[in-house]
């Protein structure tokens, strides 16, 4: 199974959402995937100018000289695409955006009628599964509903069957893990499994998501925590006046 992982969180490597991604892919990988990974913010993508180029003129073809038709080929090969995004305001980042507007080149201009309204043929082929990796900072998994509702609306834009999402709320107290060790092992655990959940059955488990979004500690403790590290970086900050 080939399994395109889209990270498109700016902060890459050094972020939450990488941390996250890579205890799953262990698991997508101990069950045999075959992983391509992408870090977006070391791509060039483009902004789609919304000229439909794509559509008419250079039909599948876009106007931007840019990284993107390399992806667009690995995307093409894949059976599954894993959309890895934190939440910024609600919602996935400016970087993810870009790249699923540019996914417009997957489709035909013509519209078809489905029994759920209009849409595009596809002009190439799409993975069958879309997943959507997410972490956030505030506690509680609401903070996720506009993002996976967006994820989900992308996937039926795109012929592709939402496959889940595994969302980890509260990610900084996965950093507590000198306090908490085995509630944090049990987190990192679980998103493994989660991983190869995904590879093995297509989806992953009510009650593997669940643990991989429980409470590592209160939101009195996550707040306390926070505030007093803010605080301490706001101090350790020169004063030019
Ligand atoms: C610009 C920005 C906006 C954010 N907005 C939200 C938000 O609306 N809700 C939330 O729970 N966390 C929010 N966060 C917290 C991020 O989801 C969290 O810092 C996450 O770890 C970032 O991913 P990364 O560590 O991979 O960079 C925001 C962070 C940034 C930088």
């Amino acid at each position: 199974m080939n399994i395109i992982v889209i990270n498109a969180a700016p902060r890459m490597e050094a972020g939450n959402t990488q941390a996250v991604l890579n205890p799953f892919l262990v698991g997508a990988r101990q069950e045999g995937a075959k992983l391509d990974i992408v870090l977006l913010g070391k791509k060039k993508i483009n902004q789609c100018l919304g000229c439909f180029t794509c559509y008419a003129s250079t039909p599948g073809e876009c106007v931007h000289d840019d990284d993107m038709p390399a992806i667009v080929a690995k995307i093409s090969a894949a059976d599954i695409m894993i959309l890895a995004t934190p939440v910024y305001l609600d919602g996935m980042t400016s970087l993810a955006k870009s790249f699923v507007d540019r996914l417009v080149i997957f489709l035909d201009p013509h519209f078809e009628q489905t029994e759920n309204g209009l849409r595009h043929p596809l002009r190439m082929a799409f993975p069958k599964k879309l997943f959507l990796v997410s972490v956030c900072g505030y506690p509680g998994l609401s903070n996720f509903d506009p993002l996976v509702l967006h994820t989900q609306r992308i996937a039926k834009n795109l012929h592709s069957q939402f496959a889940g999402a595994l969302l980890r709320p509260a990610v900084f107290s996965i950093l507590l893990g000198k306090k908490y060790p085995d509630r944090v092992k049990n987190v990192m655990d679980a998103i493994r499994i989660a991983g190869a959940e995904l590879v093995r059955n297509g989806g992953v488990s009510e009650q593997t998501l669940a643990t991989v979004s429980g409470d590592i500690c209160t939101v009195e403790e996550l707040m306390k925590t926070a505030n007093s590290y803010w605080d301490k970086e706001l101090a350790s900050q020169p004063r030019l006046w």
